[in-house]
């Protein structure tokens, strides 16, 4: 439900034009006007509460006491700089996150964005070391008995590396680190799959900014997505499946150097 405060609308037409799905548009002396009949289309995106100058939007029950004024963003130069020198960290420093980060890094999950604006993505952030030395110990234990079966070796020759890493006990999925966030989404939602990468692409950067070191791991993801005992101890909402997982902490190394990457496949039309 979208409200027009007439004392204060000037009329301008910016929250009819910003409207994804129309369900605003030009009614009684150019004020703007909810299609009642619509309201099921209406993504909850705030987009006209956004673009109103002048405070007159409520839409579902926010209006511009719960909005924020706009602040100051990275430069592009500076943002730039900071994707060439995000490197995966898998060394740790034995220090902990400081409570004003945490803050900021859990706080601004809420502004992640999901396809259709569908907003059930769910967050798993484990903190607790000894909480992250039980799922490291519980995936190994149940990994090392797989490969004990022989079996993995003779279907996946390729990944020989790192089964021996993990029957010497080597953590190949957490990789030591002190924290990590899991980003799950409900099975129908309309983004399923893209939605915690990009959620979580997002907290990387914001990390990273925040002084911590980061590390994908693809195949903490295949763990939860195959092993129940770990899964069940993500305490899911019903209907939820882990979708991407990122390793966290205060990094044990600095890099000295920016080397050039191999060019990606690029066309420019
Ligand atoms: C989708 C994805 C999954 C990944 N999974 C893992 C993983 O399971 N374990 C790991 O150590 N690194 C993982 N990585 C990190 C890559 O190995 C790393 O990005 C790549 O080697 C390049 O190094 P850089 O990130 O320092 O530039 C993953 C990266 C991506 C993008």
């Amino acid at each position: 439900m979208i409200h027009i405060d007439r004392s204060r609308c000037v009329r301008c037409g910016a929250c009819i034009r910003d409207c994804a799905v129309h369900v605003l548009a030009e009614g009684d002396n150019g004020f703007p006007a909810f299609r009642k009949e619509d309201e099921r289309y209406c993504l909850n995106c705030q987009h006209c509460l956004a673009v109103c100058a002048r405070g007159a939007v409520t839409c579902n029950g926010a209006g511009f006491a719960d909005t924020m004024d706009a602040e100051p963003v990275p430069d592009g130069g500076a943002m730039a700089a900071l994707l060439r020198q995000r490197r995966s960290i898998r060394q740790w420093r034995d220090a902990p996150i400081t409570e004003d980060v945490w803050a900021r890094l859990v706080d601004t999950l809420a502004w992640m964005p999901t396809g259709c604006n569908d907003h059930r993505l769910h967050f798993t952030i484990v903190r607790d070391r000894a909480k992250m030395d039980w799922y490291r110990r519980e995936t190994l234990r149940t990994l090392q008995a797989i490969v004990r079966t022989r079996l993995p070796k003779l279907f996946f020759p390729k990944f020989r590396r790192y089964m021996d890493e993990i029957m010497r006990g080597d953590d190949v999925v957490f990789r030591n680190a002190p924290c990590m966030i899991v980003a799950s989404t409900p099975k129908n939602a309309p983004c399923r799959e893209a939605d915690p990468w990009i959620a979580l692409s997002y907290f990387d950067l914001l990390a990273r900014a925040n002084g911590l070191g980061t590390c994908w791991s693809g195949f903490a993801v295949h763990a939860f997505k195959s092993l129940r005992k770990i899964r069940r101890a993500l305490n899911l909402p019903r209907g939820y499946e882990a979708g991407a997982v990122l390793l966290f902490g205060i990094p044990d190394v600095a890099y000295a150097r920016v080397p050039h990457p191999r060019p990606m496949l690029a066309e420019v039309q």
